[in-house]
């Protein structure tokens, strides 16, 4: 994708469903407004938006459809506030059902948009697969966090997410070369089959398209990812992302940082039940406020993301 997205733009993805990508951006959002920061929240969840039920907003009065459709022209026509303070919301539509697949044209048209949004931080909620859409939103944030539950198959799919999105990143570099067809499995310059590893990826370019070699060793250095592990129970659950940090290491090339991770809370679950009863934060029990907050406090504070940002 071409749209470049601000600093202050965060995506919020993950392979799997359910593990708390929406509650962890929303989490998100209430503790950087209630720090001051003007956020907006961007339900990217093409085929499934629902954080404005989150928000206890049952029919949002607008939304992305209104930018899709073309009745807005601007996302900022369609955002609505919300009960958290300085947090507005980009309600996801639901009017168009091949929305859940945009084509290239529409993707770009909703990134160049988000680019102009005005705010402190845009954070934006993606929704579950490690499908084109979900990884070009994914690719398209100069900040990228993962949300994985401490699961077996989460930790899979958190890999699975990683993977997919670092090979759709090389691809795209590579896709005016002899290798167009090494990450997709179509086929590299000998046919041979997708490699299994970024040190693989590199041996091939290194053979075929030795050019290329520095801009993909560039690529892996810069490519960062943060983890969230949410819904932990014990002290072994919150290594989770140490696992998936090693594996990224060893067979990605890439950094992995894990911000941290937020238990598992009867009182989220009593709350999700109820949705859009009491607004979110309220009813949450105090040891998810905190570790979320450390999260929040970690994104507004680590040198290297407010560098980005400065
Ligand atoms: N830390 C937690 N403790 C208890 N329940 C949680 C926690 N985090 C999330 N949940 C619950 O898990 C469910 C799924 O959360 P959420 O909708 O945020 O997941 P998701 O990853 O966004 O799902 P999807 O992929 O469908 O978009 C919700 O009912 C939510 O309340
Ligand atoms: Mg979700």
């Amino acid at each position: 994708m071409s749209a470049e997205l601000p600093a202050s733009f965060w995506a919020i993805g993950g392979g799997k469903g359910g593990v708390g990508k929406s509650v962890t951006s929303l989490a998100l959002a209430y503790w950087l407004g209630r720090l001051n920061k003007k956020v907006i929240l961007v339900d990217a969840d093409l085929g499934g938006a629902n954080l404005h039920t989150m928000l206890g907003i049952r029919i949002p009065q607008t939304s992305l459809d209104d930018f899709v459709l073309k009745r807005a022209q601007t996302l900022d026509e369609v955002l609505i506030d919300t009960s958290l303070p300085n947090v507005r919301l980009l309600a996801g539509g639901s009017e168009i059902p091949s929305l859940a697949n945009p084509n290239y044209g529409q993707k770009t048209r909703i990134l160049r948009a988000i680019q102009k949004l005005n705010a402190d931080y845009i954070l934006v909620d993606i929704g579950a697969g490690s499908g084109f859409t979900q990884l070009d939103f994914f690719l398209a944030a100069p900040n990228r966090l993962v949300v994985m539950s401490p699961q077996p198959t989460s930790i899979e799919n958190a890999y699975g997410f990683v993977k997919a999105a670092v090979y759709r990143h090389l691809a795209s570099l590579l896709k005016t070369t002899t290798l167009k067809g090494l990450l997709d499995g179509t086929g590299g310059a000998d046919g041979r089959g997708v490699p299994q590893s970024c040190e693989e990826v590199l041996a091939e370019v290194e053979s075929h398209e030795p050019t290329q070699v520095p801009a993909v060793r560039a690529a892996l250095d810069a490519f960062r990812v943060y983890l969230v592990v949410n819904m932990t129970r014990t002290a072994r659950d919150e290594k989770a992302g140490d696992v998936i940090r090693k594996v990224c290491e060893r067979f990605l090339d890439i950094d992995v940082t894990c911000l941290g991770s937020v238990p598992r809370d009867p009182a989220m679950e009593r709350w999700a039940a109820t949705m859009g009863k009491d607004s979110p934060g309220k009813e949450w029990s105090e040891e998810v406020l905190r570790s979320t907050y450390q999260v929040a406090y970690q994104i507004l504070t680590r040198p290297e993301i407010a560098r980005r940002a400065a």
